[in-house]
């Protein structure tokens, strides 16, 4: 098998690259031992790079690693515009965020046919085209319509919201449609899936039953794949990583007290105001837990040529300042806030350093930061993580502490309640974590979706009846779009 595999973002496996986005940390490792041809953008933009694309390929692994140049008047639009600015606050469920031009979608669309012409370069006579994310989900469409009969699969990071939301993007008709091309679509969550598959019935008046929709394109599976991490690698990580230099100081500058810990891309999805505000009630309503527990918020920026994340930035910089002013000692900062990415190694020390984690983001497809956190922990001595209910990570990682991120006097309690939960719970609700993570490991997640994508595949003969008869076409791109290229 020919597996490749394509995300905007990828990694090229340094192991002090900073670490912003959890898919491609988390691909990293799976691709590597795959042999699969990892291909996303290089980050760099290009003028006429839709007439051939340029792409820097080097080893990973078993595997290799393209990264192209994306087209330069296309990229603003597709990434900052469609990608980030509709499709993200949709999938969030942050409608009154939505920002969508025309142009953008133009954008969007020109990339995902750019990204189609390119893979025609990795194609091989047994190819699998497995597709990631938001960011391409009519690349399955723009595949087909240029004649490749393979198995072509999607997976979906970020959650898929109820039908009212997605009806909220801007042509998202045309999108949903297109997306049925894929053999397979993988979600994280059981909600996801269902979400989509009431839009699929109620908007394109589809049969769908058993996670299968019947389209006149003929069928597609939809399924469940909640991504995990390596734990045991995870573990091992972090064990070491207490001694790097960046954690034994931190270790030092704490003189014994508790060290709450969060992570996260500066993203409105996140509900950093909330963690910041419960903290502050926290203090507020406990004072005797000023100076003996502290906050740790590394707060990444992302995004930042976006409006909505340039106001989260300076809206968070400034509560965190109100409350460490509030609440704070000429020797006794309430939360040190760092604007910056840090190594993996680097993360899977601090983890280990805090006797909390606090994840409480508003909507999250997964979020690996509340996986690694648990794996990060000293098993003889184990910190207690806080949950939004509303992270994919929940489901699973049901012995946490679940919190709504809405109610920031419920967070307040609650992660006073973990500060000071005994060695014997502490153990009793990890351990329970730790089995969930082993038995639902990336490896696992890749396995499980490249089988099912090779039996779905196989049990529709899509290269049949695509060769046999004339295939309905995909919806179209706009039709000013194809004509710049051809
Ligand atoms: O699905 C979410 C995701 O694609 C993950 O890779 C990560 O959480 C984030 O979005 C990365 O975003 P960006 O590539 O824009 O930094």
């Amino acid at each position: 098998m020919n597996l490749v595999v394509v995300s905007n973002r990828v990694s090229r496996g340094k192991a002090n690259e900073p670490m912003t986005g959890g898919l491609a940390a988390a691909l990293l490792p799976v691709v590597e031992k795959s042999g699969a041809i990892w291909v996303g953008s290089s980050g760099r933009v290009r003028d006429g790079a839709h007439k051939e694309a340029f792409a820097e390929i080097e080893a990973l692994g078993a595997g290799a690693l393209a990264m192209l140049d994306l087209p330069a008047a296309h990229y603003g639009g597709y990434y900052e515009g469609f990608a980030n600015s509709a499709l993200w606050p949709a999938l969030h469920s942050r409608t009154d965020l939505i920002r969508a031009s025309q142009e953008d979608y133009l954008s969007y669309r020109e990339v995902n046919a750019f990204m189609a012409r390119a893979l025609l370069r990795f194609q091989k006579p047994d190819s699998v085209f497995w597709i990631q994310d938001y960011h391409f989900l009519a690349l399955g469409a723009e595949l087909r319509d240029l004649g490749v009969t393979d198995p072509i699969g999607f997976f979906l990071h970020t959650p898929w919201p109820a039908r009212a939301v997605i009806g909220g993007v801007p042509h998202h008709r045309e999108l949903v449609e297109a997306m049925l091309a894929y053999d397979l679509i993988g979600f994280q969550t059981d909600d996801d899936c269902e979400n989509f598959l009431s839009y699929v019935r109620s908007d394109l008046g589809l049969a769908a039953r058993d996670g299968v929709v019947d389209s006149r394109h003929g069928s597609l599976r939809v399924g469940v794949f909640p991504i995990g991490i390596d734990p045991e690698k995870f573990a091992q990580q972090a064990a070491k990583a207490v001694l790097h230099p960046d954690v034994s100081r931190l270790r030092r500058s704490l003189n014994g007290e508790k060290l709450a810990i969060g992570v996260d891309r500066l993203d409105y999805s996140k509900g950093l105001l909330n963690r910041v505000n419960a903290f502050d009630r926290m203090w507020t309503l406990q004072p005797g837990l000023a100076r003996t527990a502290s906050l740790l918020q590394i707060a990444t920026p992302s995004r930042g040529a976006i409006e909505a994340y340039g106001n989260l930035q300076n809206e968070l910089a400034k509560l965190v300042s109100d409350v460490n002013g509030r609440h704070g000692e000429a020797d006794w900062t309430p939360i040190r806030y760092l604007n910056k990415g840090f190594s993996q190694t680097v993360l899977a020390g601090l983890y280990r350093t805090a006797q909390v984690g606090v994840v409480t983001p508003l909507h999250d497809g997964m979020n690996l930061v509340a996986k690694e956190y648990v794996a990060a922990q000293n098993p003889a001595d184990p910190g207690v993580l806080v949950l939004s209910k509303f992270a994919g990570a929940a489901n699973e990682l049901d012995t946490a502490l679940l919190v709504n991120p809405h109610d920031i006097d419920g967070m307040a309690r609650t992660i006073a309640t973990a500060l000071s939960m005994p060695l014997t719970e502490r153990r009793l609700r990890w351990e329970a974590m730790m089995k969930k993570l082993r038995s639902g490991t990336i490896q696992r997640w890749f396995a499980d979706f490249v089988d099912a994508l090779q039996e779905t595949h196989a049990d529709k003969g899509v290269g049949e009846r695509l060769i046999a008869e004339p295939p309905a076409p995909w919806p179209r791109r706009p039709a000013d779009l194809s004509a710049r290229y051809h």
